[in-house]
C-alpha cells in the first residue's frame, strides 16, 4: 500500500480547513486504498486522529518529564497519533539555525517510538543523511530537497537520479519505505515518482494552497492505487 502524507506545516489553512481536509483525506484512502496520512499542528492532532490517521509534524527526544515546550513520544501516543515525522527541512534536527544534524538525538527519537509503537517519518536532504539515517532503521526516509520544496517543479522532474538512486539505496535495507517530496503538485508527478522507485509522496502546498482540496487530494492519490 503507497503512503501519501499530507503536511498540513503551519499555514492558515491547517487551522481554518484542517478538519475538513482530514475527513477528506481518510474517505479518499478508504475509496482508494492508498495510505493517507495527515500531519496537522499540535493543537489539532486529538481531534483529527479520532477519523484520520494522523502524524504530528515532529517530536523531541525526551522521556516524559520536567521538560518545558517539548513533545515527547508519550503525549504524541496519547493524542492519537500513530507517529511523527522527523527532521523536516523545516525544522531541522539540530541545536543551531543551520548548523549539522544532531544524528545521536534523531536516533534517540526513533528509537523511542519504536520502543513504544509509533511510526517514524524522517526527511533528509541528499543521499549523504539518507546514508546516515537508515543505520536507525525508520519506518521510512523521505528525499525532500529544500530548494524544490513550495515550488511548482517536483523532485521526480527535477531530480529523477538522485530519486533513482535514494529509493535504491533505502529499498536495500529490508522495512524501510522511500518517500518524496518537494513540489509535487499533479498526477504526473506522482506517476513518475512511483516509476522511479517511491513508495508514496509528502505533499503540502499542492493540497493546502489548492483551491479544491478534494479534487487535489484524489488526483495525486490516484496514481499511488
Ligand atoms: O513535507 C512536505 C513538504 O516539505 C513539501 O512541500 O509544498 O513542496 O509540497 P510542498
Amino acid at each position: 500500500m503507497k503512503k501519501f502524507i499530507i503536511n498540513y506545516k503551519a499555514y492558515t489553512e491547517a487551522i481554518d480547513k484542517g478538519l475538513e481536509i482530514a475527513s477528506a483525506a481518510s474517505k479518499i484512502s478508504e475509496d482508494t486504498g492508498v495510505d493517507i496520512i495527515v500531519a496537522p499542528p499540535f493543537t489539532l492532532i486529538k481531534e483529527i486522529a479520532k477519523t484520520t490517521k494522523t502524524i504530528t509534524q515532529g517530536l523531541d527526544e525526551v522521556e516524559p518529564g520536567a521538560f518545558t515546550a517539548h513533545v515527547t513520544w508519550y503525549e504524541i501516543k496519547k493524542s492519537g497519533a500513530v507517529g511523527t515525522l522527523l527532521n523536516h527541512s523545516e525544522r531541522r534536527y539540530s541545536y543551531s539555525k543551520g548548523g549539522p544534524i544532531a544524528y545521536q538525538e534523531l536516533k534517540k527519537a526513533v528509537d523511542f517510538c519504536r520502543q513504544n509503537g509509533l511510526e517514524t517519518y524522517v526527511c533528509v536532504q541528499n543521499i549523504e543523511e539518507a546514508e546516515k539515517v537508515l543505520k536507525f532503521r525508520p519506518t521510512s526516509i523521505a528525499y525532500e530537497p529544500p530548494e524544490l520544496i513550495g515550488g511548482n517543479v517536483s523532485v521526480s522532474s527535477a531530480r529523477p537520479d538522485i530519486v533513482k538512486e535514494f529509493c535504491d539505496l533505502v529499498k536495500a535495507q529490508a522495512g524501510v519505505l522511500p518517500l518524496i517530496g518537494a513540489g509535487i503538485k499533479t498526477a504526473e508527478d506522482v506517476k513518475k515518482s512511483v516509476e522511479l522507485g517511491s513508495e508514496g509522496i509528502l505533499v503540502a502546498s499542492g493540497v493546502m494552497k489548492s483551491n479544491d482540496f478534494r479534487s487535489a487530494i484524489i488526483d495525486l492519490a490516484t496514481p499511488l492505487r
